[in-house]
């Protein structure tokens, strides 16, 4: 219900990303919406609340800590760190940032799994699947493509049998059915839900296997310790804690249940079917909407880096801003399709919208107040017909704007807007003021001038969601201080006498071959430094070297070839072998502490390096006579270093 007194709320959530070294154009895109989507509902009055995150448990991130040997934790905290840099150069502004790791989180996934088990919602059994470790799913047989590939990813997936808690997600199928059948705008597009409805709900549904005991980086089930929170249900539960779940009843009260998760296309599905489903189960209210937002493609193919066809978004903001990129993805493409990112059309867009039609728009509209009119907006005259339409058509452009905006079609909203500042130009070139400046009567010219300054700030304040910085740039050169104002967009008639201050060009023009070759050369410049990186990362960390030393220090070392004739344990000493060496010209007695790598048998008749001229030291009762030299490498394995052909003993080593 809606008190008068309290503002309306709008709570917005993106995806809760997977922790992933340097995102592209793709991941920005739910951000990107996300945002301007926060910044128009709040300019409508609204208070906004955008959550975002990141989902940091599962065997895959788990995996490739390991394999450059680190903690998880340590892994993933390195990449949220990144991301979060990346969020703020774009500068993303969101409410909370929920990581899956955070312990409040985790104490959140546990109650909601205790209160689903309680419930009787979920119950232990087994299950049998084809797990792909890449998409933490399990596939049946007659899901797999080729033999035995996930078909979401196409790699090779492993049969793989366990113990598992299940959600009883088949007792759901005819109450989901009929909630989308009662909310027609819960899943949009509407071709999203035909495809849930065909695809998933048609044939009835599975129960959902919600935990793994395969491997442990996860929530732990609080009465079963071999279980972990299957990561959906984790990271799903992140838009609870973002408004205060368990914290801040409050708060979460007042958000919940979010008006919009906003989604890519290929996580509709737990957006839409499980997550409405442990939501009725918890009898908490489902979302108002969930959208699922197309992919974009590079040149029609999937971005990835292993092809090497990623467009990463700093080059874009480097040479053409922040507000060219949130401009281009909010424009170019149809917000529920996917679109191909191409480095031709962009520049071309951004030449014929943002520099032609806009830049062009605040260039041409300030010079004439300066020149014309000393830099004030003057005192119109009275309207014409042709005057009353652009004065019409900017009076109600954001009517235009909230009806796409309704159905989160950014693109249409912003084809509304540039539908004014296209008119606004032709009213321009319709009137011609440099013509009528050099007439005896300022009357006409003046009404032009005055339109063209009204129109451009109900514009200023229109594209605001999607180009801020723009927008304040044209608002500021206006001559406006302060906030921009969603009313002002509706009335007309507010600069009168107001002074102006042009202030360079807001978007320049651009040579569109010169400028693709510039853009594909910086952005091929970054795939190359970060793959380098990533190489170099990948390597071992190793201890520094040592301080360089000359040639007589090397000299000083008596290294020999010895054979070893005896190896026994000494008496006193857990980790020490005793050993008998041939040096040649005599036997020597050497301690060695390798036990935990040797058995004494392996090492009699192994030729080793001594060092013969260590000072002799006794340890635990036993002189030893010299020293064997090993390599020992980052995972602790030791191996003693050995002439590769068998030479005679007391070979010497220079
Ligand atoms: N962790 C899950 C989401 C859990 S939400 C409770 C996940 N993470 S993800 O990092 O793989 O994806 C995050 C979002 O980025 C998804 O919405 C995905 O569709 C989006 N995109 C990744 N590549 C993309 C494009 N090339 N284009 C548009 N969106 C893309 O899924």
């Amino acid at each position: 219900m809606d008190h008068p007194e309290e503002k309306k709320t709008y709570y917005i959530t993106t995806p809760i990303y997977y922790p992933s070294d340097n995102l592209h154009i793709g991941h920005t895109y739910s951000t990107v919406a996300a945002d301007a989507l926060k910044r128009y509902k709040t300019l409508q009055g609204y208070e906004a609340y955008f959550v975002t995150g990141t989902d940091e448990h599962g065997q895959k991130l788990q995996q490739k800590a390991q394999e450059v040997g680190l903690e998880p934790i340590e892994y993933i905290d390195r990449i949220v760190a990144d991301t979060k840099k990346l969020w703020e150069s774009l500068h993303i502004n969101y409410d909370a940032f929920v990581r899956s790791t955070d312990p409040r989180h985790e104490k959140n996934v546990q109650e909601l799994f205790q209160k689903l088990y309680d419930k009787g919602a979920i119950y232990k059994g087994e299950y049998e699947g084809y797990y792909c470790t890449q998409c933490e799913a399990f596939w049946s047989e007659s899901q797999l493509l080729d033999g035995n590939r996930c078909p979401d990813c196409g790699r090779e997936t492993q049969l793989q049998k366990e113990e598992s808690y299940f959600f009883r997600l088949s007792e759901y199928r005819d109450r989901l059915l009929q909630y989308y059948k009662d909310h027609p705008e819960f899943i949009e597009p509407k071709s999203r839900e035909a495809e849930m409805v065909n695809s998933f709900l048609k044939d009835g549904l599975d129960d959902l296997s919600v935990t793994r005991s395969s491997f442990d980086w996860g929530v732990k089930v609080p009465f079963d310790e071999n279980h972990v929170v299957y990561v959906w249900i984790d990271a799903l539960s992140c838009y609870l804690t973002g408004i205060g779940y368990g914290t801040d009843e409050e708060k979460f009260n007042k958000f919940w249940p979010a008006d919009v998760h906003l989604v890519g296309k290929e996580i509709v599905r737990f957006h839409t079917i499980i997550w409405p489903a442990i939501l009725m189960a918890l009898e908490l209210p489902l979302p108002e909407k969930v959208f699922g937002h197309g992919w974009i493609l590079f040149d029609n193919d999937k971005m990835s880096k292993s092809k090497g066809n990623v467009v990463y978004p700093e080059p874009i903001i480097e040479l053409y801003g922040l507000d060219a990129l949130k401009y281009f993805l909010l424009r170019e493409f149809s917000f529920g399709n996917d679109g191909s990112f191409n480095a031709e059309s962009f520049i071309k867009r951004l030449n014929a919208d943002l520099a032609n039609d806009l830049g062009n728009l605040v260039s041409r509209t300030l010079s004439m107040i300066e020149k014309y009119n000393d830099g004030v907006v003057p005192t119109p005259g009275p309207s014409t017909e042709l005057d009353g339409e652009l004065e019409e058509l900017a009076k109600s452009t954001w009517q235009e704007v909230d009806r796409a905006m309704d159905h989160l079609q950014f693109s249409s909203a912003l084809q509304a807007i540039w539908k004014l500042v296209g008119r606004s130009n032709k009213y321009v070139d319709e009137n011609e003021p440099w013509v009528l400046a050099k007439g005896e009567d300022a009357t006409r010219l003046n009404t032009v001038l005055y339109h063209l300054a009204e129109s451009l700030r109900i514009i200023s304040v229109l594209i605001s969601p999607f180009l801020p910085d723009t927008a304040v740039k044209i608002h500021r050169q206006l001559g406006l201080e302060g906030e921009l104002v969603y009313d002002d967009a509706k009335v007309w008639g507010l600069l009168d006498g107001q002074r102006v201050h042009k202030d360079g060009i807001i978007f320049p023009r651009m040579d569109v071959a010169k400028e693709v070759e510039i853009f594909q050369e910086k952005n091929a410049a970054l795939i190359e430094q970060r793959k380098k990186e990533k190489e170099q990362s990948a390597r071992p960390q190793l201890p520094p070297y040592k301080d360089e030393v000359t040639i007589d220090v090397l000299d000083q070392l008596d290294l020999r070839v010895g054979t070893v004739l005896k190896a026994e344990d000494h008496p006193n000493a857990d980790k020490l072998y005793v050993l008998t060496v041939d040096m040649g010209s005599e036997e020597r007695t050497i301690l060695s502490g390798i036990k935990e790598w040797y058995e004494a048998e392996e090492l009699v008749g192994r030729q080793v390096v001594v060092v013969t001229n260590l000072k002799p030291r006794k340890m635990r009762g036993i002189l030893s006579e010299g020293m064997l030299l090993a390599a020992e490498d980052l995972n602790g394995a030791l191996s003693l270093l050995s002439p590769g052909e068998r030479l005679d003993s007391g070979a010497t080593i220079s």
